[in-house]
């Protein structure tokens, strides 16, 4: 290993490498951010320091809609993209589609894996794991996230929170302290959820409004992992209400997604 190749220097671009073992991605300058100094190992995997450079900024787009066709939070997430992209053209996107690849349930052989130390893990608990692993890895290494998905029965469809719970993983995308205290390392991701409900339930505006169990289902867990102001974009009513209010629904979400756009691009482009 080259010497200072460990040397933690955070203004520059995202740097990513794969595990020398087994071939899992981490980002080089949130390794780097988590372990500064000369760490060769993380939670049982070894950082290749032959990393190189990458200059391209990673987005992950998630949809949860188990349509095909004719989604509307699968609509308004491409829509987001399209127009970052035109911001931002060296963006790079990887695209998970939870209605295609998704998530395993939590088993109780996950549960022991998960709890058990990277270096005691047999075989089977780490291909246990590998599903999780991954999916962590592709988290860390994006820059931005954006999650779309429709309201289903007050919260999120099922395939999300199934993406959450392979998500939460204790050493490597939150870490828990001897002093019992914990810290996320989602801490760098821009994060937007694009959410679609049926009613709208903007406070005041139906009788349900009180019963969105959706916004703190997601804020909650991201918060625990470090994405502590999130952009929302809810997309309210499409569904239970006359054309009128749904044409003016989608127009809200255009503009308020139009703005995240603008948000984000400057943002990038100051960092730069
Ligand atoms: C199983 C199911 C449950 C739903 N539950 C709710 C709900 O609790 N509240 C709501 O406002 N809309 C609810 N809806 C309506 C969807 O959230 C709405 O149609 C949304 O726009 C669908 O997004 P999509 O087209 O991306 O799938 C539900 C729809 C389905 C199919």
């Amino acid at each position: 290993m080259p010497e200072g190749c460990c040397r933690p220097d955070l203004s520059l671009p995202a740097h990513h490498g794969l595990c020398w073992s087994c071939d899992m991605a981490y980002s080089y300058r949130h390794f780097l951010a988590l372990y500064p100094g000369s760490a060769t190992t993380y939670d049982g995997h070894m950082f290749n320091h032959e990393e190189k450079a990458v200059t391209e900024m990673r987005l992950m787009h998630v949809d949860a809609s188990p349509k095909r066709q004719l989604s509307n939070s699968k609509m308004l997430s491409a829509y987001f993209v399209e127009s970052l992209k035109k911001q931002i053209p060296e963006l790079t996107v990887d695209y998970l589609d939870l209605s295609v690849d998704t998530p395993p349930h939590v088993t109780g052989d996950f549960a022991k894996a998960t709890y058990t130390p990277a270096a005691e893990r047999t075989d089977a608990m780490k291909n246990t794991l590998a599903y999780s692993d991954k999916l962590c890895a592709r988290v860390i290494m994006s820059d931005l996230l954006v999650f779309a998905m429709p309201m289903y029965n007050f919260s999120m469809p099922s395939s999300f929170k199934a993406f959450i719970d392979n998500l939460v993983r204790t050493n490597l995308t939150y870490n828990f302290h001897e002093d019992g205290t914990t810290t996320g390392n989602l801490t760098r991701q821009k994060t937007l959820f694009i959410t679609t409900r049926g009613a709208d339930l903007r406070p005041g505006l139906s009788p349900w409004s009180h019963m969105d169990a959706l916004t703190p289902a997601l804020k909650s867990p991201f918060a625990f992992l470090g994405v502590e102001n999130p952009w929302f974009v809810d997309a309210q009513p499409l569904q239970f209400s006359d054309q009128v209010a749904r044409e003016e629904a989608l127009k809200r979400a255009h503009a308020e997604l139009d703005d995240v756009v603008a948000t984000w691009a400057s943002s990038i482009a100051l960092a730069q």
